[in-house]
């Protein structure tokens, strides 16, 4: 009996086999355990004999078994090892990490200096109706402002009953619907894209801007000052800036300023802080109480300043880059030429 199970065991080519060994000698009917039961009707001399010698043939097998199944193990390992073999000297295979686009880049940078100064990022839809856009900023249907800013208007169909939408001509909306949300006193910016049909070299049909309001019981012009000339001495990373605010004029805001920083070229790079050049970089102004009230704040009991600032422009001028339109065309040549991309 024990050669041939051993026999048995050891010819098994597979563990299908050593399983099908495995019930005829161990299996509830197989020949082994059949033995064993008969144990039970041996005389106690007959027994004393039979059974240790049962037992140790089925350790025998047991481990046999086990022994073999092992070897196969190591048969399959070895062959697949052989089978699917990996040339760990071949040259790999170059990956390019992704990198943040310059106007994602310097948003962030314009929300970080902001942020220190106390402001959160407020965020509004890119299309949005006429109202917010418009009316509610004291720019009415007739106003001359619409026509000047180029709009994108949505086609709409002549019944349909929805307000007239537009793709936004500038962040100032969202001015409205942080007054709105939140009520005074606010302290934002929002970055984001805008929307007119204009395009050359210093113009492109969406570009971005950044929006900064503040509202509170004493804000004045002052304070208006003071934190642009905070902000672009950490955007331009200077110790000094003059900032010459001209009296110019929006709807939403009186009274309204451009601000210009003094600045020189120096062999077509720009020199912030020092020189005889000025250059434009934002709008600004208090807000108009008409727009307050829009907005749903009292005007006898708040005031605040507001500023508009070109985020793509701000980019072109810290980094040295001639043409607008290259921001937005995706070549990697000129991506890595500015250091944007690897
Ligand atoms: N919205 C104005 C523009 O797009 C900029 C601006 C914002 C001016 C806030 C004043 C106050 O030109």
């Amino acid at each position: 009996l024990k050669r041939k199970y051993l026999d048995l065991i050891a010819g098994a080519a597979d563990e299908a086999s050593i399983e099908e060994v495995r019930l005829a000698a161990l299996g509830k009917k197989g020949e082994l355990s059949l033995k064993m039961r008969e144990l039970g009707q041996m005389s106690p001399e007959e027994r004393q004999v039979a059974g240790p010698a049962l037992n140790a043939l089925k350790d025998e097998i047991t481990s046999a078994l086990a022994a073999k199944k092992a070897a196969l193990g190591d048969a399959a390992l070895n062959e697949r090892l052989r089978a699917e073999w990996l040339d760990v000297t071949l040259p790999g295979r170059g990956r390019r990490a992704g990198t943040i686009h310059p106007i994602s880049q310097v948003s962030e940078e314009v929300a970080a200096i902001f942020a220190d100064m106390g402001f959160s990022v407020a965020e509004g839809p890119r299309i949005d109706t006429d109202w917010y856009n418009f009316d509610a900023l004291n720019i009415p249907s007739h106003h001359p402002a619409r026509a000047e800013m180029d709009t994108f208007y949505m086609h709409r169909d002549a019944n349909d009953p929805r307000p007239p939408h537009v793709l936004r001509t500038h962040t100032s909306p969202v001015q409205i619907r942080s007054m709105e949300a939140h009520g005074a006193p606010i302290r934002i910016i929002c970055p984001g894209g805008v929307y007119r049909a204009d395009y050359d070299q210093t113009h492109t049909p969406m570009f971005h801007q950044v929006e900064g309001l503040a509202i509170d019981r004493d804000i004045s012009m002052a304070n208006l000052k003071w934190c642009l000339e905070e902000f672009v001495k950490a955007f331009f990373e200077v110790d000094n800036v003059e900032l010459r605010f001209r009296a110019s004029h929006f709807p939403f805001t009186e009274p309204s300023a451009e601000v210009d920083i003094r600045c020189s070229w120096e062999g077509g790079t720009l020199k912030v802080g020092t020189g005889d050049d000025w250059l434009e970089i934002l709008g600004s102004g208090m807000v108009h109480p008409k727009v307050l009230q829009a907005g749903g704040i009292d005007p006898n009991e708040w005031q605040g300043f507001a500023f508009g600032m070109g985020i793509d422009r701000i980019a072109m001028l810290k980094y040295g880059i001639p043409d607008l339109r290259a921001f937005f065309d995706s070549d990697l040549r000129w991506l890595r030429h500015y250091g944007f991309a690897s």
